[in-house]
């Protein structure tokens, strides 16, 4: 069998200029040259093959990790899609990766990340808490073989043994908004690779693997959709990883759908405007929450005792959209205030156009062991588009 030639060629084109206008063309520099405005949608869930032989090549070039091959078929949905492709060569664009490999969900992606590293017999992973409980509650259980050692970001190089295969951070963390000073652990870390969890700085606010990161991974189910209508992750990284990670996503049928990848990669153009107007927004509630007789604290970067290391402003453009507070009235004020909020919505998640609250002890945290979980009397809110003083109307009937 003639070994199969590399691709793929449209990468090769990355937009030039501001972030801004790279998020707007990312993963569409062949578009003029198809007649089209916007990408088609492939909804092929297996394609018509020009002979086996090109098939059977296709096939093993994308079951073992690689790229289409020039003049292949994409074979079958669960190996490759188009339109998943243009997401991925975007996002990779926007993140400075070199690839990124798109899943069905934030989860699948992390679960991918862990099961490239345990194929390489490195099944120990380092983590920093706080992570989303999700996170959390997989590497805790141990669900996936792996076995992990919880860290401060200070002392992971203590941590790290001959087998760790990961280090895992979420800067800002769910739910509350701690930072990690990614250079110095990335330097802590050596040669272990470093994942770093970027879904609520995105790629407009922080950019990890030009820190050091090896895997940034995403939720793409927040920000990079922003609509709340799509649940997707995303792994951007070098392309020796994204190699590793593909054929652990063909086996486990975690492919992100044509469908999702189109209004992700759509959801992408509008994603700096997003990101820094919410930003602002949250910003400007941060003060208001922080004068509010009713809270105790606020947690939000933008604030300066949340950021004892100076990282807005330098590892980060901005602090975020993302904050939490804490109730004087323990969980019971808390879970009212929840409940009471009528503009914002009662809802997990978060980095949509609309603004959330939740309870994050008794829903997205609920299954972290009980000395890492967040305190009861502790909310956490997404800001979204709405203006800003029906925003805060809104949280002072609830808080009332
Ligand atoms: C920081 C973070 N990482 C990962 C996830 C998991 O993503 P998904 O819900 O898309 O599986 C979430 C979900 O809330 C999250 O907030």
């Amino acid at each position: 069998m003639p070994p199969v030639p590399p691709l793929p060629t449209r990468s090769a084109a990355r937009s030039a200029g501001h972030p801004d206008t790279r998020a707007v063309h990312a993963g569409r520099a062949d578009l003029r040259a198809l007649g089209v405005h916007v990408p088609s949608i492939d909804l092929s869930s297996t394609n018509p093959l020009p002979s086996v032989e090109i098939g059977g090549d296709s096939y093993e070039a994308l079951a073992t990790g690689g790229l289409l091959p020039e003049g292949g078929t994409a074979v079958y949905q669960r190996l490759w899609n188009p339109t998943t492709g243009r997401f991925e060569e975007a996002l990779a664009e926007l993140e400075g990766a070199e690839q990124a490999v798109a899943f069905s969900s934030g989860m699948a992606a992390i679960t991918a990340c862990l099961l490239a590293a345990r194929a390489e017999g490195r099944g120990h992973v380092v983590a920093v808490r706080p992570l989303y409980g999700g996170t959390d509650h997989l590497l805790a259980t141990g669900l996936l073989g792996t076995e992990v050692t919880y860290a401060d970001a200070d002392e992971v190089d203590a941590a790290i043994r001959p087998d760790t295969g990961l280090v895992v951070v979420e800067t800002p963390a769910n739910p509350t908004l701690e930072l990690v000073d990614l250079a110095a652990l990335a330097a802590r870390c050596g040669d272990v690779p470093l994942m770093v969890d970027n879904t609520f700085a995105t790629p407009v606010l922080q950019q990890p693997i030009r820190l050091g990161a090896t895997l940034v991974v995403h939720s793409a189910t927040k920000y990079l959709g922003g609509h709340g209508d799509v649940l997707a992750g995303v792994v951007a990284t070098s392309a020796e990883w994204a190699q590793k990670l593909r054929p652990v996503r063909a086996v486990t049928g975690g492919i992100l759908h044509p469908l999702a990848s189109y209004l992700l990669h759509r959801g992408l153009q509008t994603l700096p405007l997003r990101v820094r107007h919410q930003s602002d927004s949250a910003g400007k509630l941060a003060l208001w929450l922080a004068e509010q007789p009713a809270v105790e604290r606020v947690f939000y970067p933008g604030l300066p005792d949340c950021d004892p290391l100076g990282l807005v402003g330098t590892q980060m453009s901005a602090p975020g959209s993302v904050l939490a507070f804490s109730l004087r009235g323990g969980y019971a004020a808390a879970a009212s205030a929840a409940e009471r909020c009528e503009l914002v919505t009662h809802a997990v998640s978060l980095g949509g156009v609309d603004s959330l609250i939740q309870h994050p002890a008794s829903l997205t945290h609920r299954p972290v062991a009980p000395e890492a979980r967040p305190h009861a009397s502790v909310l956490r809110l997404s800001v979204g588009l709405e203006d800003i003083e029906d925003l805060c109307d809104d949280l002072a009937r609830a808080l009332a």
